[in-house]
């Protein structure tokens, strides 16, 4: 499916938009966080454009750190996003629905029963996003002092990810018979108790629905530290990653699926998806203007703590000079290590100061950002689809849903004109139309003990 010619494409729906001040701007419902209608248009919008998802990202917290960033900060009103893309299912018929949840915070059962219940609303659609938790702020919220160490959060993921596909095969296929005559509903030859107990979890099942038509809804990862990478070569049928720079992608790229062949997995069965803020512009100076108004709506003390929380929290940029250069190296983080790496090759690609970089962190948060006319900007996206650096894109809209309008009506019928993006949908379930397979059950292939 990948490399059929068509690249596949995402829409991250964020509250106003993936800029950090995209609410102040005067095209933005301010409260569009909490008002299902918003979201249900930016899914429509995204479905007549036959994208193949959407993606929804998530935090158990607020992020910020004080008062000063927390009054400005246009996000801390926002759905979960498994509630959301249960409304969502029913007023879509093709898009794929991809829910963000943490292993480090979750209980596998109940994941595993959202998420299948999600894949049967939707009739085949749903995705799980799987994430570690990336933000300090989340763990008071379970009890924890501070998120468990990066390698822990890793280790109990695996963990994880096995339990809930193990809990989604409970049920083979075509067990609940539901037969009127003979009064039998469940045939028990059907069923399989996990039994899970391992280092971080004790899990007995069956899962209380039948197996979903997916079989498993589809794998995402998201995580791209070495750690990161070494996951999703095992679990993750879709990569969302950040990398804005084209040779860095190639490497990743190749690096990704050669870790994942050598575990025996087909190259096509995992799509890589970076992310891309598209500031579409009839003319680049259009573009360029579109963008400059955004950032005149960014207050200094939420650039400031937004790049200091994606740098991982390791540096305090109130006690630097914001014109001094960007250093090479900063301190390790336990929070998300890809994303300070790539802001910091960022930095040094581009000779930046402190000052450059928390701007451009407000605006991109350091995934690729193509400020330009739609030609321009499917441009670069060919380059890096044809260039084995992508699979297809998530594309963060800076504002919504007027930056996703200017992409569909401007930068689709571009990549469509060059045959990379296709015109409607191939298959009902999500997994068709990814070319992902669909999961044999774990349990036929053992020929394990049956019934309770
Ligand atoms: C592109 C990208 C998107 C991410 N999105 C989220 C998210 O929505 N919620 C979250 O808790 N963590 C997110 N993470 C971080 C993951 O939780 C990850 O498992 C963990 O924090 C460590 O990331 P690392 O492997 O890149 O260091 C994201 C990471 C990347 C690279």
């Amino acid at each position: 499916m990948p490399r059929n010619g068509e690249m596949t494409l995402g829409l991250y729906l964020v509250q106003t938009g993936y800029h950090e001040s995209a609410w102040r701007d005067p095209s933005v419902p301010a409260n569009g966080g909490v008002d299902v209608d918003h979201y249900g248009h930016l899914a429509e919008l995204a479905e007549g454009a036959a994208f193949h998802f959407v993606f929804f990202a998530d935090t158990l917290s607020v992020v910020e750190r004080d008062n000063a960033s927390l009054a400005r900060a246009g996000r801390n009103d926002g759905f979960e996003p498994i509630t959301l893309l249960s409304a969502l299912s029913s007023r879509t018929r093709n898009i794929g629905l991809v829910a963000t949840a943490s292993t480090t915070y979750h209980q596998p059962y109940h994941l595993a029963r959202m998420l299948a219940s999600l894949d049967h609303l939707s009739r085949g659609r749903a995705a799980w996003n799987v994430v570690t938790s990336g933000f300090e702020a989340e763990a008071p919220n379970f009890g924890d002092k501070e998120l468990p160490h990066h390698d822990k959060r890793y280790a109990r993921a695996r963990e994880f990810v096995d339990v809930v596909k193990g809990l989604w095969d409970s049920w083979e296929d075509g067990a609940f018979i539901r037969d009127k005559p003979s009064g039998i509903f469940v045939d028990t030859t059907k069923v399989h108790l996990l039994n899970h107990r391992g280092s971080f979890l004790s899990v007995r099942g069956p899962l209380n629905i039948a197996r979903p038509p997916q079989g498993h809804p589809v794998l995402v990862q998201a995580g791209a530290s070495d750690a990161g990478i070494a996951f999703a070569s095992e679990v993750g049928e879709v990569v969302f990653t950040a990398e804005p720079c084209l040779e860095n992608g190639k490497r990743y790229y190749t690096s990704l699926k050669d870790k994942a062949h050598a575990l025996g997995r087909e190259e096509n069965q995992i799509l890589i998806m970076p992310g891309i803020v598209p500031i579409v512009g009839r003319t680049k100076q259009e573009a360029s203007e579109k963008l400059e108004r955004l950032q005149s709506y960014s207050h200094i003390d939420v650039q400031i703590e937004t790049a200091e929380r994606w740098l991982g929290f390791v540096v305090d940029l109130r006690s630097v000079d914001l014109d001094s250069f960007v250093p090479e190296a900063l301190p390790e983080t336990n929070l998300i290590r890809s994303r300070q790496k790539v802001l910091l090759d960022l930095a040094a690609r581009q000779k930046l100061t402190w000052r450059e970089l928390i701007r451009l962190v407000s605006a991109s948060k350091g995934h690729l950002m193509v400020v330009g006319t739609p030609d321009e900007i499917a441009n670069a996206m060919v380059d890096a689809f044809d260039q084995r650096a992508a699979d297809g894109f998530n594309v963060l809209p800076p504002t919504v849903p007027g930056g996703l309008k200017d992409f569909v009506e401007l930068v689709v019928p571009e990549l469509r004109r060059r045959a990379k993006f296709r015109a409607g949908y191939s298959g009902q379930t999500l997994r068709e139309n990814l070319g992902l397979k669909r999961p044999l059950n774990r349990f036929i292939q053992t020929g394990a003990s049956t019934g309770l």
